[in-house]
């Protein structure tokens, strides 16, 4: 692996998929011509299809109670931000009880809140809060692992012969005799009930090392995708759902509005336990990924969802390169599946080509026309889920950044997230510009993948910094000094409270941005149509308008230097061609021809046809 291919989460599948998928252009190229317009979304009136989701990293966003940490009350408290900033959905990273070996990726007990986080009376008062905020909870529900210090798996590891010994995946291994053994297997051997024995397969963690740990007590091994401290949960057996859906229903029951569903294609894995070749031996391996059975579960778990009134959802967290793959997710023309599976190369077009191994992505007017017109006419009507940023990732302020127009690049990547036809979600902090702010020495690194594979891996804590509220101490986050990651320099100038009175902020952009997008029916209900679709620079599409609208169109130019659009409305079948400006990026003017239009760089243009 490369240095940079261990930044992130989604760096490290990456990796795989670079030298064995098709490229993602290619793929999408057997769509119908750019041209195409889109059907309008089935359903329009779930208010998931319009919504803007913004993920909170709990331990980040407020410390209402002075111990360095970010916390529920903390979340309550920033309510009034988030409404006027036009959020209609909270995605909270996991608040359950957990030793934190992944900040909450392991979790301990799945029906409580973790104390540094509050009470499950502090939840219950978010909710009710968020309600009146015009705000729904989606709770980050982790299916695949457990944390070794759950009481499930405690017991699963006390005996070959208790209620719960068939809850994780345990194998006896093999002979260390076997041959072509790894070399971590070589390296892992172990006395079992008939001899020295191996782990049985070759099968990575994606945190490094075997995926295989052997336990004493049962002189068997239990395998874990991620740490060690993460076992894997068996899905073969219907009690590990029974229970998962008993835990859904208790948070379903509280009011949450749906789950974000954590690494769900992980949940099966090959019986046989083959090998994997080497280059699959990562996150989305050939039999740790998308097997088959996962869906089966998708669907149970959608009709238990859809059995609640309130239109509650369920996201999905993959990595799925081409619109067919993705579209299975949604269950395809049956639509039984995650209404809302992460389109993660819409944000993350690098993923396929690599360039997420240096933390660098590029914007392409070739790559998101084909995106649009993909995501119009290959999902089955289905509504896509786009995103730039979470919080395993180089936040995309920098991924993008070409270091000289990094403001401005945000604001072209803010108005992909919010003009397209879809479901948008971002990251707190990137509405004020956060950048990623990465430990510079490995003592002061908290993500155990950044302490442990430091210095090739400096972890993800750069993405998880604090919250930047305000100029004033600890950046507004706490009162507390001691913050359990240290406040970015860049908090004093960028900041929401800064940013707020500031005209041209990129808050006031997002706000401007979210706000159309609320108001006008192209933005929330249209089609899109691809105009000047031969353009390299400049991304230019019209939101096509529903009865008695009026269209919308949308111009980017996604490079460095002044480009020319050449914009036929004809062509799109528009009669008229009299453009009003609806909102223009810093330097951009109402052109006064279509035709042959003068774009700014990295600017930025909207307009309706009147
Ligand atoms: C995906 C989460 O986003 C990441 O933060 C976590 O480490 C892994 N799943 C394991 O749960």
């Amino acid at each position: 692996m490369t240095t940079k291919s261990l930044q992130s989460f989604v760096a490290i599948t990456s990796l795989m998929a670079v030298s064995s998928a098709q490229p993602v252009h290619a793929q999408q190229q057997t769509a119908a011509s750019p041209k195409a317009v889109a059907a309008r979304p089935r359903d329009n009136d779930a208010w998931w299809k319009h919504a803007l989701v913004y993920e909170v990293y709990p331990r980040s966003f407020g410390d209402s109670n002075g111990d360095g940490l970010g916390d529920l009350n903390g979340v309550t408290e920033h309510l009034d931000y988030l409404q006027q900033l036009g959020v209609d959905a909270i995605w909270l990273a996991p608040i359950y009880p957990s030793p934190q070996v992944d900040f909450g990726y392991d979790i301990s007990d799945y029906e409580a809140v973790d104390p540094q986080y509050g009470t499950l009376a502090d939840f219950d008062r978010l909710l009710q809060q968020a309600k009146k905020h015009d705000i729904r909870i989606i709770l980050d529900m982790v299916l695949n692992h457990t944390s070794d210090r759950s009481a499930w798996f405690i017991e699963s590891a006390s005996s070959r012969t208790n209620p719960k010994a068939d809850w994780y995946v345990w194998n006896d291994g093999i002979s260390a005799t076997s041959v072509g053994l790894t070399d971590f297997q070589k390296n892992d051997v172990h006395i079992g009930p008939k001899g020295q024995v191996v782990p049985p397969n070759n099968w990575t963690s994606l945190f490094g090392g075997s995926a295989w740990t052997w336990v004493p007590a049962r002189q068997q091994f239990y395998y874990h995708k991620f740490y060690v401290a993460q076992p894997d949960l068996n899905w073969r057996n219907p009690d590990v759902e029974k229970a998962m859906f008993a835990v859904m229903r208790f948070w379903l029951d509280r009011g949450v509005s749906g789950f974000r569903l954590d690494v769900i294609p992980a949940l099966f894995e090959d019986p046989q336990l083959r090998n994997e070749p080497e280059s699959k031996n990562t996150l989305a391996g050939t039999y740790t990924w998308g097997l088959p059975e996962v869906h089966d579960v998708v669907k149970r778990l959608r009709t238990m969802t859809d059995s609640y009134p309130g239109q509650r959802v369920l996201i999905g967290e993959l990595v799925e390169p081409t619109m067919d793959g993705l579209d299975l997710w949604y269950g395809g023309a049956a639509h039984n599946e995650l209404q809302l599976p992460m389109d993660y190369f819409f944000g993350f077009p690098g993923l396929m080509t690599g360039s997420m191994l240096t933390g660098k992505d590029k914007l392409n007017a070739g790559f998101y026309r084909n995106q649009l017109v993909g995501m119009s006419t290959q999902l089955h009507g289905s509504r896509p889920l786009v995103f730039f940023d979470n919080h395993d990732n180089v936040r995309s302020i920098d991924r993008f950044g070409d270091g000289t127009h990094n403001a401005e690049i945000a604001r072209v990547t803010a108005a992909l997230l919010l003009t397209v036809p879809g479901t948008a979600q971002t990251y707190y902090g990137a509405e004020i510009g956060m950048v990623t702010t990465t430990p510079t020495r490995r003592e002061d690194v908290r993500d155990p993948v950044g302490r442990t594979q430091w210095p090739q891996n400096k972890g993800r804590d750069g993405e998880r910094t604090p919250m930047q509220w305000t100029p004033g101490p600890q950046a507004g986050f706490s009162t507390n000094p001691n913050t359990w990651l240290p406040i970015p320099p860049s908090a004093a100038s960028t900041n929401a409270q800064t940013e707020q009175k500031q005209t041209d902020s990129l808050l006031n952009w997002y706000k401007a941005l979210i706000a159309l997008r609320r108001s006008s029916p192209a933005m929330r209900d249209g089609g899109v149509t691809i105009v000047d679709e031969k353009n390299a620079n400049v991304l230019s599409f019209i939101r096509t308008a529903p009865a008695g609208a009026k269209p919308v169109l949308v111009v980017m130019n996604l490079t460095a230097n002044t480009r020319t659009a050449n914009i036929q409305l004809q062509d799109a079948g528009l009669k008229s061609s009299v453009p009003r400006t609806l909102l223009a990026s810093p330097g951009s003017q109402t052109p006064t021809s279509l035709g042959s239009m003068s774009v700014p760089p990295y600017s930025v243009w909207i307009a309706t046809i009147e």
